[in-house]
């Protein structure tokens, strides 16, 4: 049973997925949520990736994260970060026109509770937008689910759905929601570039960074024994993923 990610241990590696990927749909749906100027809340925010970058684009970002290690990175980058947890937001009511989780909301224990505080903390009229995977759609692809043992079962239980999204949302009080793909990302990799690089991947899959180190290993080998198939095929072996990732995104009542 894979066990929940400590981000502590994996913050200093962490922004090497935005070295691999810079995520322009993501960035896309973050500034189509957003005029001028206005006030954004990520929850789970992180290293202050993407509060750094709204901060960057003159809105009054502000991010909120519950590791000290990752905390500790976003403190670095000069991103304005506190310490809590998506369940119990430690700012006042309507303080924001936007609240973003971006790759987070699936690691939050009580999903129900942050959309309420989410709404509560929301201007009227403002947005949530939820960005995360949707394996429960079977329209993914993915090396990491072919070779490591579990993982595919694993994100369909922890991820929550666009559909399952957009219900709490209509239940705590949102007047509406849409979702829609915001980012599809295609790799072609080589598995001899995979396997050089292996431990720094573990650190920012979550999928990886879940598992002990003996499934891990096992999906290791697994690949190399592909490899050295192809190998004797006189071919070689490409990993290949080919995912989405959703934007779902709620509109808070005027009144
Ligand atoms: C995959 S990382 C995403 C970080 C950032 N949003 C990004 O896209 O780079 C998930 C983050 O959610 C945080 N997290 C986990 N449980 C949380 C909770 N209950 N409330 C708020 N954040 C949480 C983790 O500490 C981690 O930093």
């Amino acid at each position: 049973m894979p066990k929940p990610v400590d981000y502590d241990s994996v913050a200093s590696g962490y922004d090497r997925r935005y070295v691999e990927h810079d995520y322009p749909g993501i960035d896309t749906t973050l500034r189509g949520c957003l005029s001028s100027r206005q006030s954004v809340l990520e929850v789970g925010c992180g290293t202050g990736h993407w509060v750094q970058r709204l901060s960057a684009l003159g809105h009054a970002a502000r991010g909120l994260e519950p590791s000290a290690g990752m905390a500790r990175q976003a403190y670095a980058r000069g991103a304005p970060v506190v310490r809590g947890r998506a369940e119990a937001l430690p700012f006042a009511a309507e303080s924001f026109q936007l609240v973003c989780a971006i790759n987070a909301m699936h690691h939050f224990a009580d999903r129900e509770r942050f959309v309420h505080e989410a709404l509560r903390v929301l201007r009227p009229g403002g947005q949530l937008l939820v960005v995360g995977m949707d394996p429960s759609r079977g329209e993914d692809a993915w090396f990491v689910y072919d070779y490591f043992d579990g993982t595919l079962e694993h994100d369909r239980t922890r991820y929550p759905g666009t559909a399952t999204i957009g219900e709490l949302c209509t239940s705590a009080g949102f007047v509406e929601y849409n979702a829609r793909v915001a980012e599809h990302i295609r790799i072609e990799k080589p598995a001899t570039e995979y396997l050089a690089s292996g431990a720094h991947m573990r650190s920012f899959t979550s999928q990886l960074v879940a598992l002990d180190d003996r499934t891990f290993e096992a999906g290791i080998e697994r690949i190399r024994h592909a490899e050295r198939q192809a190998a004797a095929r006189g071919d070689s072996l490409v990993l290949q993923a080919d995912l989405r990732l959703f934007a779902t995104i709620a509109t808070a009542p005027l009144t």
